[in-house]
């Protein structure tokens, strides 16, 4: 079969330009560096020179040339490219179906699904031939991304047999953004698909983005808002999302968009949304029917409805089946599948009746509805009952649909978990949560197999992950979170790879085989999750952060007293939602019996659920050993130091990794180090506050050498009240409000003389960028602008940022000062400053 050579070669030499490209993180774990070292460069001696496409189509065209370019990239070899099989070695790339034709005598390979893929090392006709072949086209790119992963892994391919298919037919991720180019809760820029209510006109990072995502085996992206502009579904705007659908397909990555449940009146000009209505039945059917002329692998629809404010079937008094169900059936004569988001609850709860419990909401809302999904429809589920938490149970509604197709959803996008400004590596959490045994029916049923639809014999299932990539050239806006990207896949499509595994592929990919790079960065990673949770929540109570705005920072009490139900139930006594069934809200009553008895009693609930199931006072004794209250205090400072330890760590990779991807993560784990501060800080003191019960180790409440900014001579600057409170050390900032002004702050060093770090606490709000100097006597010692964008327009924890000035000599009486110019709204804000000694001399 003959295909053009010449759209081959322009591929080629746009693959191998962007080999050229300088590490920006764009390459992500596609980098295919070099291999230098003979005795591996020696593994790959015999692989053959010829490769060939037995199939003529997109997604085959993308595979080989993907092989040139990863052979290219790392054995500095362009391969030749045959039309037909050589009377050479050669590398065959093709369905199972095409490489059977060619090679009649190759015994048959059984037990493969769709998307699945068979490497082959072996003798055919005289000739050592290395089979690439997948029982689809996708399955042959898979095959490719594979084999090359092995190369960068530098393991050997010249006696491979195996076979691989992905545990379930769904492995999606879902982009939240808006037409306008934003992105709800995206921390890496703006969108890659949309500006100004259009599709962008240059589409190549989308592109790239569906070759990263095919590279890890995932086949759908929905890359519009949960929260749908009804837009999407103009016919003026099908054109647009057609070009995605182009710029993804060479990528075996479907299309699929979020719809807004009333388009047929808003966007239809119909006078109903109702899923009974036969012409609202019909306009969904038209509707398809016109975006699969346009789109023919067009992968559904994505339906928020009846949450947070979206409308749905409740209008109508229908039920979620109703409403999935009719764009169910409009998609199905296509081969399309309708995503029905769990995600629904009500947030205008009473928060003074104890017996209410968001908790509850996506079992109550689902779990009677089950067997009345369609085949082609599917309920997606976020991991927790709650909202992307760092530590919540699994959403008991997995085990309550038997008869329904599930997915499960992860978020990939740093939403609750330091949107990519904190290192918290996600897959330890997801391999906790897919493992986890629910017990349905006293089986043994881990969530993996539930939601990938073997548990209950379901046609469809499988694994959404909420992304939100943007133009950040690292994609995630910081190269370290890309880990988080990869693990989603990887799980995807085999949720039984660990976490080490999966750590140890991307970090060998990503930074090269340098043994104390690859331990250095696994070891960051793989601590991240358990410090990140240390010190933002303890024992289940979630992350403690602002959940009225940012999601960020610290902000406890934004969860009590309103009506999103994220309640901690704290007071003077105790703390923790009491979710039981002899006492509570019922809710450890949704899990199946096993599970059930282990959370409602004290004695077998883990510790690091306790405060999610159960409301006990501060003094109350943990498995452990320990006092509630005193695990708060320890895990906080134990946490927050680790965190301090991580910029060491990186440091020691100085000159093993690239300079400025070392930059780039050297100043975001040294935020990192100083905002943990912010989260211990603020939280032990709002318990040390709270409880009235101290810290058994005297930290609590206690911060020597530390100097409060309102205690400082102050020149212009003013003491101002921060909301909340434990943001700010002793509640209070000083703030430069004079914008003509310059401010300044001073004290009298009175420690010992030695060489000490000075850590600068100061807030750097968004609307503008202040500049800070900093000098002893007479000398100026640092100069910085507050200009990083962090979410928030007033200091808090939010903006609260460290500046770290290192290597000072300082000796008793000098004087120290701090002037701080306005800018903008940013008002040069001081917490305090820090004397850190780190030699006496
Ligand atoms: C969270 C998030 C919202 C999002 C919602 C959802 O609440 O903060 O921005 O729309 O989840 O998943 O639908």
């Amino acid at each position: 079969m003959r295909r053009s050579c010449t759209t081959r070669i322009l591929l080629l030499v746009c693959a191998l330009a962007s080999i050229a490209r300088a590490e920006t993180g764009y390459d992500a774990w596609l980098r295919y560096e070099p291999i230098q070292a003979a005795s591996v460069r020696a593994l790959y001696d015999r692989l053959p020179a010829t490769i060939v496409a037995l199939d003529n189509s997109a997604v085959l065209s993308a595979a080989e040339t993907e092989m040139l370019r990863g052979i290219r990239g790392m054995l500095g070899r362009t391969l030749r490219v045959a039309a037909t099989v050589p009377s050479e070695d050669s590398i065959v790339l093709g369905t199972i179906a095409s490489i059977q034709r060619v090679f009649p005598k190759l015994a048959e390979r059984r037990g493969l699904t769709p998307d699945g893929f068979w490497l082959d090392s072996t003798a055919l006709d005289g000739h050592n031939v290395l089979i690439v072949a997948g029982l689809n086209d996708r399955g042959v790119l898979y095959g490719v991304f594979a084999l090359l992963r092995k190369l960068s892994l530098h393991e050997r391919i010249d006696e491979l047999d195996e076979t691989e298919s992905p545990i379930a037919p769904i492995r999606w991720v879902n982009e939240w953004d808006n037409l306008d180019g934003s992105i709800e809760r995206g921390y890496a820029g703006r969108s890659i698909f949309f500006e100004n209510n259009h599709v962008v006109p240059d589409l190549s990072r989308a592109g790239d983005y569906a070759r990263l995502l095919a590279s890890i085996g995932i086949d759908g992206c929905t890359v519009n808002n949960v929260n749908a502009n009804p837009r999407i579904l103009a016919a003026d705007f099908l054109p647009q999302l057609a070009r995605i659908a182009d710029a993804f397909r060479p990528w075996g990555v479907r299309l699929s968009i979020s719809v807004d449940f009333a388009s047929p009146k808003t966007v239809g000009g119909l006078d109903t949304f109702d899923p009974l209505n036969a012409r609202v039945a019909n306009w969904w059917r038209e509707k398809a029917d016109e975006i699969y002329r346009a789109i023919p692998d067009f992968g559904g629809f994505v339906l928020k409805a009846d949450s947070e404010g979206r409308v749905g079937p409740s209008v109508y008094g229908r039920t979620h089946a109703d409403a999935a169900d009719v764009l169910a059936q409009a998609l199905r004569p296509h081969g399309g599948i309708l995503i029905y988001r769990g995600f629904v609850y009500n947030h205008h709860m009473d928060w003074r009746d104890l017996k209410n419990d968001r908790a509850r909401a996506a079992y109550d809302n689902f779990h009677s509805l089950d067997g009345k999904f369609d085949e082609n429809a599917a309920v997606q589920i976020k991991y927790g009952p709650i909202d992307f938490q760092a530590r919540e149970p699994v959403s008991p509604l997995f085990g309550a649909l038997e008869h329904t197709n599930e997915t499960i959803e992860l978020q990939i996008t740093q939403e609750y978990t330091g949107q990519q400004r904190h290192l918290c590596y996600l897959v330890p959490m997801w391999k906790e949560v897919l493992d986890f045994n629910l017990r349905v029916n006293d089986g043994d049923t881990p969530v993996k197999d539930i939601v990938a639809g073997r548990t209950f014999h379901r046609p469809l299932g499988g694994f959404v992950g909420v992304a939100n990539v943007g133009r950040d050239p690292s994609w995630l806006g910081n190269e370290l979170a890309m880990a988080n990207l990869y693990g989603f896949g990887r799980l995807a499509w085999n949720p039984d790879l660990t976490a080490r595994q999966i750590t140890e592929e991307w970090t060998r990919s990503t930074f090269g085989n340098d043994a104390n790079v690859v331990d250095t960065v696994m070891n960051l990673q793989l601590e991240s999750w358990r410090a990140y949770e240390g010190y933002t929540g303890p024992l289940g109570l979630g992350t403690l952060t602002d959940i009225l705005h940012s999601h960020y920072g610290p902000g406890i009490e934004s969860a009590e007293r309103n009506g999103w139900g994220q309640w901690i139930r704290a007071d003077h006594e105790g703390i923790g939602m009491d979710r039981t069934v002899a006492t509570g809200t019922g809710y450890i009553g949704q899990y199946p019996p096993q599970v059930a008895a282990m959370y409602e009693s004290l004695a077998t609930c883990p510790d690091n659920l306790l405060l999610f199931m159960h409301h006990v006072p501060y003094t109350h004794l943990l498995h452990s050993g320990k006092t509630v209250i005193q695990y708060v205090y320890d895990s906080h400072y134990e946490a927050a130091e680790e965190a301090q330890q991580f910029p060491e760590w990186w440091k020691t990779l100085r000159g093993r990794v690239d300079d400025q991807r070392y930059r780039d993560i050297l100043a975001m784990l040294e935020y990192q180090a100083g905002h943990a501060i912010v989260w211990r800080d603020a939280i032990c003191s709002w318990f040390l506050r709270v409880s009235g019960i101290p810290d058994a180790k005297g930290r609590a409440g206690h911060f020597p050498n530390r100097i409060e900014a309102e205690s400082m001579q102050l020149n212009g600057y003013t003491v101002e009240n921060v909301t909340p409170w434990e943001d700010a050390s002793g509640g209070k900032a000083i703030e430069c409000r004079e914008p003509s002004k310059s401010c300044s702050a001073q004290f009298i060093f009175d420690g010992a003389p030695g060489w000490y770090d000075l850590d600068v606490q100061y807030f750097d709000v968004n609307t503008g960028a202040a500049e800070f100097k900093v000098y002893v006597g007479h000398q100026q010692v640092d100069y910085w602008t507050a200009d990083a964008q962090l979410p928030a327009t007033a200091p808090n924890g939010d903006s609260s940022t460290r500046r770290r000035i290192s290597g000072l000599a300082l000796r008793p009486k000098d004087e120290i000062r701090i002037e701080g110019i306005p800018n903008s709204g940013d008002t040069a804000a001081v917490d305090y400053v820090e004397t850190v000694l780190r030699k006496a001399q």
